[in-house]
């Protein structure tokens, strides 16, 4: 049975930056401190009006692929972990596709909220385990600014916007050793966004359309602690590694005081966790590729080191995963690759118009072909 194996990755933020003074300019009633201490968090990034989630999705994919060598074409399939997509349909995967010009790739999103990318990471990894796919591109992008009541104190200051990817590669050696993935939809209630295909008329979320995300953090708090530090023991165990064997723990970046208590309960000391929810807040399913590209580039992640992801999130749903890091982490690319790259863009763009032309002519004849 083949391995998968990550062997790029890339990470992609908005410029805009919006530290906590902001919400006290904007006239909300918090303070810097009080977000500070009670989160962790200083500031996150939030996108332009004209940079949709899958904008900064192709950003990070191509900064992935260009770190594992790998050409977009070569690529089997593309799983976009969102809860934030540009439309209801097409999937944002397909319009990653498009843009990468990864002409071989099947594209779907998946959503299952912050838990997200590693349920998308196990899927990923599970079809080159079983032969179907040889080269995987999996996505958390978010753009949870967008669905933010800017008035509620209690939510606007902890998420913000970001994407990252990896390149799972089949290979002869572990890889992902080990996944666990979980979902209680009783607690669906507890953080949620409630419009979609079926906007609720006189339901949750009146009067906005049910745009506006919603929860109760104290519970959520409680619960996502508990759930990731069960998950974490999960693959850990089931790939035979003892909290001593583990060298880097990659949670969920939702709140520093939720990291802090599960590293405590499941015996890491802090070095041992990766933390960046300082700089970016809540990115929802970006949050782990994210914190695995920043561990990566701060010389964190070593060949044959253990790591293990936890995540929750809305649903609720969690999931872990244990994996072996397997990437010498290079010297910053010289300038030929991004070169490439860029060509390979351009040349998906043009390949992208082509076929709309293509498609357009040939509507046409048949249009006039059937009228005779
Ligand atoms: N500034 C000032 N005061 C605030 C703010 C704020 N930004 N937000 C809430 N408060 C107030 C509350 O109104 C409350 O006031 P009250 O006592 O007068 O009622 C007080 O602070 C304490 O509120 P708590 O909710 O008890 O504060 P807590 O310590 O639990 O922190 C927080 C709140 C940060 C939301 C915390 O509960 C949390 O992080 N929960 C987890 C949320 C989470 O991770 N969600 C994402 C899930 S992933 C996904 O799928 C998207």
């Amino acid at each position: 049975m083949p391995y998968a194996q990550i062997e790029g990755w890339g990470m992609h933020v908005p410029s805009r930056i919006v530290p906590n003074e902001s919400f006290v300019k904007m006239g909300l009633n918090t303070s810097k401190e009080w977000i500070a201490s009670r989160t962790g968090i200083e500031e996150r990034r939030v996108a332009a009006r004209n940079e949709p989630t899958s904008d900064i999705a192709v950003k990070a994919a191509q900064r992935a692929l260009r770190g594992a060598n790998a050409h977009a074409s070569d690529v089997d399939l593309i799983v976009v972990a969102t809860c934030t997509p540009d439309h209801i349909m097409p999937s944002t995967a397909s319009l990653v596709q498009n843009r990468l010009g990864a002409r071989r790739a099947g594209a779907l999103d998946m959503n299952a909220a912050c838990s997200g990318f590693v349920y998308a990471l196990a899927m990923g990894a599970g079809q080159i385990e079983a032969g179907r796919a040889q080269q995987v591109l999996v996505i958390g992008a978010d753009e949870l600014s967008i669905h933010l009541d800017w008035r509620d104190r209690s939510t606007c200051v902890l998420f913000g916007d970001g994407a990252g990817a990896v390149l799972l590669r089949a290979a002869a050696g572990p890889g992902i050793m080990a996944s666990t993935m979980g979902s209680d939809g009783s607690g669906a209630d507890l953080l949620m966004i409630p419009g979609g295909a079926r906007l609720p008329v006189n339901g949750n979320g009146r009067g906005n359309g049910g745009r506006y995300l919603k929860m109760n953090g104290p519970q959520i708090f409680r619960w996502a602690t508990q759930m990731m530090t069960e998950s974490a023991e999960k693959v850990m165990a089931e790939s035979g590694l003892k909290p001593a064997q583990v060298d880097l723990f990659i949670p969920h970046q939702a709140n520093m005081r939720i990291i802090e208590a599960t590293a405590r309960k499941l015996g890491f000391p802090m070095e041992k966790v990766f933390a960046n929810v300082q700089r970016y807040g809540n990115t929802s399913a970006a949050s782990i590729p994210m914190a695995l590209c920043e561990a990566a580039e701060a010389g964190a992640l070593r060949v044959g080191d253990n790591v293990v992801l936890a995540s929750f999130g809305a649903g609720l749903s969690w999931a872990a995963l244990a994996l072996r890091w397997t990437q010498e982490v290079p010297a910053a690319a010289g300038p030929w690759k991004p070169l490439r790259h860029q060509v390979e863009a351009q040349v998906a763009a043009a390949r992208s118009a082509i076929r709309r032309r293509e498609r357009r002519i040939r509507a046409t004849i048949e249009e006039r072909l059937g009228r005779q």
